[in-house]
Parts: structure tokens; sequence; C-alpha cells
């Protein structure tokens, strides 16, 4: 049994800017991470200058990360923070410009390693990373992964380094302004994780504490969401601010939990659906969890999580699944390559504690 989550959490309305000294004392100029748009419309990029600005902390912005970040991206902002001489990094958003963040603190330390030392065995340090979530999903604020999507190879990894965050700071009002869909798809990777951290060759009953804790969240939250999708509606009309705060609370829990396990099957099929179907991530790894309760030898365990979740049989978590998501046509040749690379690589199916076969994982597609 071991336990590691060694980054500092808070989890409080203004955060960011209850704990700016913390924030600064990470270095004496920052590079904030981020995409575009939301952390500009969240709010979560104002408390942040706020806050630097507060503590004469110097900063740039580098608001270029796109869905599914880029190794080219991480390089190119890598460029910048070595031009500006940061000496730490600030990501702020959901998955993708939190593990960029990652990524990007990694290369500005090592100047001297081009974009392959990112997939590498190397025994490399990054500068310090505070995250800043702003959905309720991936968990990369208390996570030490980092995925990138490889154009080379048609896919997205986990770069080989273990970047734990020093800092997390949750403020679930970031999430008011996320829209329906990205809400919900967000909320299923939470629970891809709570359920294939569970499920997983590295569960132990102690590890399993985050997963147990996160799935009975979820079951605080799962009428909300599917009354969300079933009214077409802005979620801010149908979640309550206690309702946003357990969603994030999950998600971070959910961090906590694959942290010490990794994921399973579900997200080594979702990379390849997402990368050319462009199914977002969370959507794309929940019309596999079916599957792989169906699949999980061990029922006792199954029927666990099941009645954690608020859920008597596999057959009535499958029908609510397929209503919050909807259906997502994957088409037979993708598929086939999909299970045959999969069944080839024995890294993907190391943390599924039983004997797999071609035929089970074929039926995972629904
Ligand atoms: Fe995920």
């Amino acid at each position: 049994m071991q336990i590691y989550m060694p980054t500092k959490v808070y989890s409080e309305n203004d955060c960011v800017m209850n704990h700016r000294d913390e924030l600064a004392s990470l270095g004496s100029k920052a590079m904030i991470v981020t995409g575009k748009h939301s952390s500009r419309v969240n709010g979560s990029l104002l408390d942040v200058e706020k806050a630097l600005q507060e503590e004469e902390t110097k900063y740039v912005i580098f608001d270029d990360i796109e869905e599914n970040p880029s190794i080219e991206t991480v390089m190119k902002a890598r460029e910048l923070g070595r031009k500006e001489q940061v000496d730490f990094v600030v990501g702020i958003g959901g998955g993708s410009p939190m593990d960029a963040a990652k990524a990007i603190a990694l290369m500005i330390a090592n100047p001297q390693e081009d974009e392959s030392a990112l997939y590498e065995e190397k025994d490399l340090l990054a500068l310090p990373v505070a995250e800043i979530p702003t959905t309720a999903g991936t968990g990369s604020e208390v996570t030490p992964y980092a995925i990138l999507t490889i154009h080379a190879r048609k896919t997205k990894k986990s770069i080989s380094h273990k970047i734990y965050p020093e800092l997390a700071l949750i403020d679930s009002r970031y999430l008011k302004t996320a829209g329906l869909d990205t809400l919900i798809d967000t909320a299923v990777d939470a629970l891809a994780h709570l359920l294939e951290s569970y499920l997983n060759t590295n569960a132990d009953s102690y590890n399993r504490m985050y997963s147990e804790k996160g799935l009975s969240l979820f079951s605080d939250i799962k009428e909300e969401l599917i009354t969300c999708r079933r009214q077409g509606e802005n979620p801010a009309q149908t979640f309550s601010d206690q309702g946003f705060d357990v969603l994030m609370q999950m998600a971070a829990t959910a961090g906590m939990a694959i942290t010490h396990t990794g994921t399973s099957i579900p997200h080594g099929l979702s990379y390849a659906v997402t990368y050319e179907m462009q199914v977002p991530h969370g959507k794309a790894v929940g019309i596999f969890l079916s599957g792989f309760l169906s699949s999980y030898q061990d029922k006792k365990d199954v029927q666990s999580v099941l009645g954690r979740m608020g859920f008597a049989t596999v057959e009535e978590f499958t029908k609510y699944l397929d209503e919050l998501l909807g259906k997502v046509e994957i088409p037979e040749g993708l598929w086939i390559e999909n299970v045959k690379s999969i069944m080839a690589n024995q890294a993907k199916l190391k943390n599924y504690p039983f004997q797999m076969d071609k035929d089970t994982l074929y039926a995972f597609r629904r």
C-alpha cells in the first residue's frame, strides 16, 4: 500500500486571490498557459493576473493552447518561456492547458533537450507548476500526467515524465459558464477515472478511498446532470452552487484516484476515437464504460461501484449513460484497428487485472 499526493490543494471561492502569496512564491516570473477564450469568459485569467500583480510578480501569457494540445504547441510555448526567462508555469483551463503546462514546464527547464525528450525515460526536472481547473473532468490539477497529441502517430499519449503540480487552486465558480456538452463530457471523464481506478490491477483498499468518495459524489450529482441533458439548457440554470462544487470535488478526487492506479481500457480505446473522429475526450471514454463493467470478471467489485453510484444493474447504468452522452457510431474499419492495437499493447492492458481477448474487447463498442 502506498499513498503519494504531493500537490497542495485548496478548494474554495476566491481561491486564487486567497492563496496568491503561495502562487507567487513559486518563482519570480510566471508563464500563464491557457486557451483562447474560456479563461477570459469565466474570470479565471483575470483572477490570476490580479493575484500576480498584487504580489508584484511578473508574468507572460501564452494563450494558444488548442484542444488536445500537440507537441508542436508545447515547443512554441517553450520558445516564448525561454525568451521571457520565466521560472514557473501556471496552467488555467481544462485538461488541455493544464497538461500542456506540465510539458512546457519540463521543456523550458531543459533547453538542451529537443521534443523527443518528452517521450524518453530520462531523469529531468520541470519548473514548478500551479494548476487552476475551469472544468470538472481531467483532474490534471492533482495528477502527474500530461497527455499530448502525437500527429505523426495519429493518437494521444501521456509523456514519460511524472510532473506533480506544486499547487492546485480550485474555485468551482469558474464552472458556471461551461456549456452543456462540455460540462457533461468532462463529468463523464471524471466518472471514468473513478471506475477505471477502482477496477484496476493497481487498486488496493487504501487508494480505493479516493474512488469510493468520488463515486458517492457522483451519485449526489447524477440527477442534476441528466436533468441538464433533458432540458438542453445552460447548466447554470439547473445546477446549484453546491452542485458545481460537488462536480469540482469529484473531478479532483478522481484525479487523486488515477494518480495512484493509472487508467484502464476505456481510456486506451478512447484516444484513437478522439483523434480520428474528433469526439471529445470524456465522451470518447464514456462510450466504453458499459462494456468495461459488463466484461469485468470480479462481479462483486462491479456491484460495489454500481451501488456507490446509485445504480442496481449494469443495464440501468448503461441506459443512464446512453441518455447522457448519446450515441457515437464508430466505423468498422477504425474499430477493428483500434481493438487490434490495444490487444497488441501490453502497456495498455496491464492495468486490467484479468485476461482480455479480442472478442470481448470488440464488444465494448456500443
Ligand atoms: Fe481522462
